[in-house]
């Protein structure tokens, strides 16, 4: 008897038990009682089987461990979940052979890296971020699940949440950069588009935040390095952003490949202590990439055993291809080392993602071949991923107006090794993006100038290799031209997973192409198309206009060029600090004063003796076509008590000739307090639009809540004393204004 039929003959049972005289059950109560009528049914093998995800036939994203046939584990009822498998015709099949073949019939979960685009692909998340737009950003995930859900996807593993000030990680391009409080916001949107109003809806799919926890903070920058913090530090910078997917309702948690603080996150105390008892949090939690298996590499546990007694007593509901649990549960089960309620709450926590998915009532409702058709790299989707990657760019240096360029240049020299990309541009992570239906810089330049302008292209060098022999045609197209415009960076495998980088300069000759043709002596523009931010010191003192484009997707050649040729006035702003050298990582803008701050006329302080202190371009900075004043700070008191509120006003006047988009940043400081604090922590932001010549007042309101920190018994608390407030247009130009807390 399969499990619909039986589910169906359950479903009225508790219905009637429901409606019989009791209290009108609860929509929870309803979905708890389906889940344990399923649970009931259920063999120890079977429910060993739920808790057991493997990888398809799809690109690889971990290392290959042995080649388990998931078509046998389906037909054994073995299976749970799988990834890395697409489309509606191949996930109903499965869905057929799993309903069909299985004794229960309980639906497979379907899981993917959906992480910024699934067809249509947007910028990598941490440009995205550079828009600070909240609704552009959870639109773009919207649109993914869209997308993926019409091709059979039913779970996407994203957001990725994780804060990182180290450069050299190349998972930093898959977040939302240094800020917490930024993060935070980023990471609840990005739920938020995923997963819609109602996971059960055919065009959402479930979220998972990751890596659980402190990923980003890596030693040396090197992907799966020992994190080792204060629990302060956790608090205070890496977990609100999970906090904040959790508060958005992600429906799934993923552990994250690193120790923390000595005990692997597998098993870390604080997915029970913090995610599971602090939190509440009941919704399900993936391993990462055999992850449990990984505690043996670790030094934490002694064989597979171990790994899975420790991950299960630790909350890990399903094991992403490791293979371990399926290996080892029964007979730890059956020797009493693990019980079984654990293994029925692991089991609970998928069974039931799966009825907020809809699976049980339809499991192939994610299997449409007619919005597959239909839904997937639609001009409207092509549309808004280019919106975003507009927004998404930053402004980084504009000498003399050279930018916005006139779309009648007489003779454009495009050079460089990404001018004439589809692929890269796409960045990793791409899903399914297709690089044939990508738009390199060129042919957005192409479709964008004058007919008549004469557009000139060399390549000039490979993206990080030593061949210099395309020099000379480059530097030769350069001085045929009015204007060059120079596309850089890095390709789209030097970020991303395991994609660390000890030198943060533009990889293998592209700088010294750059020197090259800047001796030309053309007006150069510089197009940054990278997966992190790069040490670029040079370039940014000597070329006149630099654009950081990221990678920024489908659109990428139409974005830049609507930019480039003003059709939109940049409005990026950086989230993440650029370092003047990779000595001088991590540099980061919430940082704490020190004993001796940073003074370069003083010797004996925090400083380098051959870099300047400060980055090169800082947290929240970009420029525009316009340029904007601020003026009139007032605040509503310069003295308030812990029940009061503080009104922070600001004058915001475009006093350039160009309509443009600002971001207004608020910061405050606690300069004296019982343990040391940053010396500015972004607590609000405001991205406005303003036309030329045009004044708005600002208005935020701040309290108590946004001064609070975790004081020396790690109580969050806020302590009265002198702040300071300030309001601008980055972390380093902004206007300040000083107010007591009082008891
Ligand atoms: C990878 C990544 C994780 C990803 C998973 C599935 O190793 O760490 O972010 O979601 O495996 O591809």
């Amino acid at each position: 008897m399969r499990i619909i039929s039986l589910l169906a003959f359950g479903i009225c049972l508790i219905f009637l038990h429901g409606c019989h005289g009791h209290r009108k059950l609860s929509e929870g109560e309803i979905l708890e009682q389906k889940v344990d009528s399923i649970l009931t049914l259920m063999t120890l093998e079977e429910k060993i089987g739920q808790l057991n995800m493997l990888s398809g036939q799809g690109e690889l994203t971990g290392p290959v461990t042995d080649g388990h046939s998931y078509i046998d584990a389906i037909k054994q009822g073995r299976l749970g979940a799988l990834l890395n498998v697409n489309g509606v015709a191949y996930t109903r099949r499965i869905q057929e052979m799993t309903l069909q073949e299985s004794r229960l019939g309980i639906p497979m979960l379907f899981g993917y890296d959906i992480i910024h685009g699934y067809k249509t692909i947007f910028p990598i998340p941490l440009a995205e971020a550079c828009s600070w737009d909240l609704e552009a950003i959870e639109k773009s995930a919207r649109i993914a699940a869209d997308e993926a859900s019409a091709a059979g996807q039913h779970w996407t593993f994203a957001p990725m949440v994780d804060i990182a000030r180290d450069p050299r990680w190349g998972r930093i391009m898959e977040g939302a950069g240094e800020d917490t409080w930024l993060g935070s916001l980023i990471a609840a949107a990005r739920v938020k588009g995923f997963q819609g109003d109602d996971l059960s809806a055919p065009n959402t799919i479930a979220a998972c935040a990751k890596h659980y926890a402190a990923y980003g903070a890596a030693e040396g920058g090197r992907d799966y390095n020992t994190t080792d913090m204060s629990e302060r530090t956790l608090r205070e910078v890496y977990l609100p952003p999970f906090k904040a997917a959790a508060d958005a309702g992600s429906a799934t948690f993923m552990v994250a490949f690193n120790e923390i603080n000595g005990v692997p996150a597998s098993a870390n105390p604080l997915l029970k202590y913090i995610l599971r008892n602090e939190w509440n949090y009941n919704g399900m939690i993936v391993s990462d990439w055999n992850s449990i298996n990984e505690m043996i590499a670790h030094g934490f546990a002694a064989n597979s055993q171990e790994a899975a007694i420790f991950a299960m007593r630790s909350g890990v509901d399903l094991d992403m291809q490791g293979h371990v649990y399926a290996e080892v549960l029964y007979d730890l089960v059956k020797k009493g080392k693990i019980p079984v309620w654990q293994i029925d709450n692991a089991v609970k926590n998928i069974l039931r993602l799966k009825f907020q998915l809809g699976l049980f009532d339809d499991p192939y409702r994610y299997c449409n071949s007619e919005r597959e058709a239909t839904s997937i790299l639609t001009p409207e989707n092509r549309k808004a991923a280019r919106e975003i990657a507009r927004k998404s760019m930053v402004l980084l240096k504009n000498e003399n107006h050279l930018l916005p360029s006139g779309k009648t240049v007489r003779t454009l020299a495009v050079i460089g090794p990404l001018a004439d990309d589809d692929e890269n541009i796409l960045g990793g992570w791409k899903a399914l993006g297709d690089p044939d239906e990508a738009v390199s810089l060129i042919r957005g330049i192409r479709e964008t100038v004058d007919p008549k302008t004469k557009i000139l292209y060399e390549a000039g060098c490979n993206i990080n290799d030593d061949d210099r022999s395309g020099f000379s045609k480059a530097v030769a197209e350069a001085r045929k031209a009015d204007v060059v415009i120079l596309a850089v960076g890095e390709s789209a495998a030097m970020s991303g997973e395991a994609r660390s980088r000890a030198d943060l300069g533009l990889p293998g000759v592209q700088h010294e192409l750059v020197k090259e043709v800047f001796k030309e002596g053309k007006p150069v523009v510089l197009v940054l198309m990278n997966g992190r931010q790069l040490a670029i010191p040079w370039e940014a003192q000597n070329i006149p206009a630099i654009l950081e484009a990221w990678l920024p997707g489908t659109e990428a050649g139409h974005a830049i060029a609507d930019v480039i040729f003003g059709d939109y006035n940049p409005s990026g702003k950086l989230v993440v600090s650029f370092p003047r050298s990779t000595g001088q990582v991590p540099v980061y803008y919430n940082h704490k004063s020190t004993g001796r701050p940073a003074d370069p006329e003083k010797r004996f302080t925090s400083k380098y003796i051959d870099i300047p202190i400060e980055p090169l371009y800082p947290f929240g900075y970009g420029l525009s076509y316009t340029s904007f004043m601020y003026s009139h700070m007032e605040l509503s008191s310069d003295t308030i008590t812990m029940s009061d509120s503080l009104e922070v006003g600001i004058r915001v006047t475009n006093i350039g000739n160009y309509k443009g988009e600002e971001v207004v940043q608020l910061y405050i400081c606690d300069h004296v307090a019982s343990v040391t604090r940053p010396v500015m922590e972004l607590k609000d932001f405001k991205k406005i639009e303003l036309d030329s010549a045009e004044t708005v007042r600002i208005s935020f309101m701040l309290t108590p809540k946004h001064l609070a920190f975790y004081d020396q018994n790690m109580q969050f608390i806020t302590e009265p004393g002198v702040f300071s407030v300030m309001v601008g247009t980055n972390s380093v130009n902004y206007t300040g204004k000083k107010f007591t807390l009082v008891p």
